[in-house]
Parts: C-alpha cells; structure tokens; sequence
C-alpha cells in the first residue's frame, strides 16, 4: 500500500443514511474503493458531542455500517471500521490538540452552527471536532478525502494541522490532504425545506433516507417547500423550486427534467406534477438499497465480523503511524516493548 494514494472518510452515526450523505460521500467511497488504499470509518467518537444514549449509539452504529454494506462498500476491498475501535485515533487527537488555537476553532462556521443550535451543549468535544477529525485522516497519511461541501472548512483545518505538525518537528511526516471528487466541486443536496442541504438535524421532513419506506418518502416529497408557481416567462428560479430541480436532476432521466423546465419557463407547471414524478424516481432508486438494507438487518454475524474485520486492519495502519509520531514528537517507544 506504500505508494498508493490512501482515501480516508467517514460518517457520523445519527441515524439513517440520506440522499446528500450519500451523493456527496458514499457515492464516491464506492468508486473510489476499486483502487485500493480506503479506510471507511463510523465516526462515533464523534457522535458523542451530542450525548446519545448507549442504547442509540450502538443502534445508529450499527446501521451506517448495515447502509455502508447495502450501499457497496466491500471490506474486502476497503478497511469498513469504527472510529472507536481504532484508539490510536484518540492519541493523535491529544497531540494535534496542543497545536490547535482557541481563536481559530471558535472561527470553524460548523461550531458557531452548533453553538447557536445547542446553546446548552457547547462542549470541548464540539470546539476541537476539526482536531479529531484531522486525526482521523492524518493517522492513516490520507491523500484523498471524499466528501461533501460542507466539510469544505473542516478539511482546510485538516491541512493547517498536518502543515503545522510538519513544520514544529521539521519533517514531512505527513501528506497535504484533500477534499476530494474526482476533479469535480464537491457536492451540496439540497433539503425539501426551501433553503440550505439536506440533513438529519435541518428538521423534520428535510431529509430523504435510503431506508425510508415508498408512503413516507411521497409524503415528505409532497410537502416540500414550493411556492404559487411561475408569473412571467423564463423568470429566474427561486431557492426552493431551485433544490426541486437540483432533486429531479440526481434521480430523473434528462429529458424529463426538461420537459418541466420548459413548462417553468412558459409558466405552465404544476408543482403538484414535478412532485409526484420526483417522488417515484427517488422511490425508484432507493428501492435496491432499501431491499439491501433489509437483507443485512437480520445478519448480525456478519456485521460482527465486518466490524472486527476492519477494526483489525485500520489499528495496524494507526498503530504504526501514532508509534512514528511519538517518536518524532519526542516520547519513548512504548507499543513495541511488550
Ligand atoms: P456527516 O456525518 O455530517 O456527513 C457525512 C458525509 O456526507 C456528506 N453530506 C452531504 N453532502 C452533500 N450534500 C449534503 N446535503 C450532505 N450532507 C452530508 C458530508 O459532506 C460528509 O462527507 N465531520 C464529518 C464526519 C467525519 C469525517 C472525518 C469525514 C469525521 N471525521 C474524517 C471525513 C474525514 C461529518 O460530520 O459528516
């Protein structure tokens, strides 16, 4: 694996997988995994800033690794693991942390977000969320890492860290990570609430899941925000009949697109049209999922082994790392006195 270009990403376990995880990450793991060199992880240390009871958390773990699976992550071609198995991770963090300022944490949009959002919980876990998860993208000396936009500014911290730690200790220790897709932007799904991404915590209704069954998902797409339609010819298209279409677009054959692009533009659509072919194409294309899904739910043995399988791979590669940095930083060897 030593000149190949390593992929490290991951996912928090809040629940179900939905369609902006999964165009703006899962997508790309699984192109992705073909070449070799990924760790694909389940960020539950980070999950813990939002204090989930053990029963959630194990549960929620549990299904991303089930998604990831039903998605087409194969641990056979990719390290599947999770984050807590893999303490090293946790070590890295510590080191990384001494090196990462208050002012410039505080500045992370993603923590003024969750500051305003949980005014009660603004804990350290949430202020140094940037530090854990440069370490874990550095502990595997990742070159590549698929994700969404709006991990844009996490992943430029990742790279002030990793640039920083090589310039204390005067090494090159660590490669300069990216955000990566495939030459592309990186992706941002809109919500079916009329403004900003999909997202498990932008409220109710927002989020389309892979799992969700076909009379939930015609719901929620049948409610999304959408307005009294069209007054003049060709008039630019506000935000939230914007998202439906960049919605239509992920899941609708082209030509049907613009057939309801042309009736915007001569003011002949009805929104109640666009939703109902929205929502059978999207029912369409998570059905595979959904019947995945289901088939791994009732293979606990299998996930167990998944798990154990990855938490093995992706500790040796962290173990080596954090052993190396130790060393750099100064401290003595102590994983290989036994
Ligand atoms: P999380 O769990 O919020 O999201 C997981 C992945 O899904 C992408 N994503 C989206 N992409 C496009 N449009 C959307 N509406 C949308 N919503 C979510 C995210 O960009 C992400 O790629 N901090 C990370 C988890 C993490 C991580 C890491 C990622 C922890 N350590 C190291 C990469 C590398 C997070 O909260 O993602």
């Amino acid at each position: 694996m030593s000149n190949k270009e390593i992929v490290v990403s991951g996912i928090r376990p809040t629940g179900n997988l939905h369609l902006g995880n999964y165009f703006g990450a899962v997508k790309n793991f699984v192109k992705m995994q073909e070449a070799g060199g990924c760790f694909f992880f389940i960020a539950d240390y980070h999950s813990l800033t939002t204090h989930p009871t053990p029963g959630d958390l194990q549960s929620n773990v549990k299904q991303v690794l089930i998604e990831y699976l039903a998605a087409g992550l194969d641990p056979d071609k990719s390290t599947l693991y999770l984050q807590s198995d893999v303490p090293e991770t946790a070590e890295l963090y510590l080191f990384l942390n001494m090196n990462a300022y208050l002012g410039e944490l505080e500045r992370v949009t993603t923590f003024k977000d969750k500051a305003r959002k949980q005014p009660n919980n603004v804990n350290a876990g949430l202020l140094t969320y940037p530090t854990l998860m440069a370490a874990d993208i550095i502990i595997h000396k990742a070159a590549k890492v698929p994700v969404g936009k709006d991990q844009e500014q996490n992943l430029e911290m990742t790279r002030t860290f990793a640039r920083r730690f090589n310039h204390m200790y005067k090494t090159e220790y660590f490669p300069i990570p990216t955000a990566y897709n495939f030459g592309e932007q990186l992706v941002k799904i809109p919500g079916l609430d009329g403004s900003g991404k999909m997202g498990k915590s932008e409220g109710e209704g927002n989020a389309i899941f892979l799992n969700d069954d076909p009379k939930k998902l015609r719901k929620k797409v049948m409610r999304a925000v959408s307005d009294s339609g069209p007054t003049e010819m060709n008039q630019e298209k506000p935000e939230a009949i914007q998202n439906l279409f960049s919605l239509m677009d992920i899941v609708t054959k082209p030509e049907i697109v613009e057939q309801f692009n042309t009736q915007y533009n001569d003011c002949t659509i009805r929104y109640g049209d666009l939703k109902k072919q929205l929502a059978e194409d999207m029912i369409n294309f998570t059905e595979p999922f959904r019947e995945k899904i289901a088939e791994l739910s009732s293979n606990d043995d299998y996930i167990k082994k998944v798990m154990n399988m990855g938490a093995e791979k992706a500790r040796e590669s962290a173990r080596k790392t954090v052993e190396e940095v130790r060393e750099i930083i100064g401290f003595r060897k102590y994983y290989t006195v036994q």
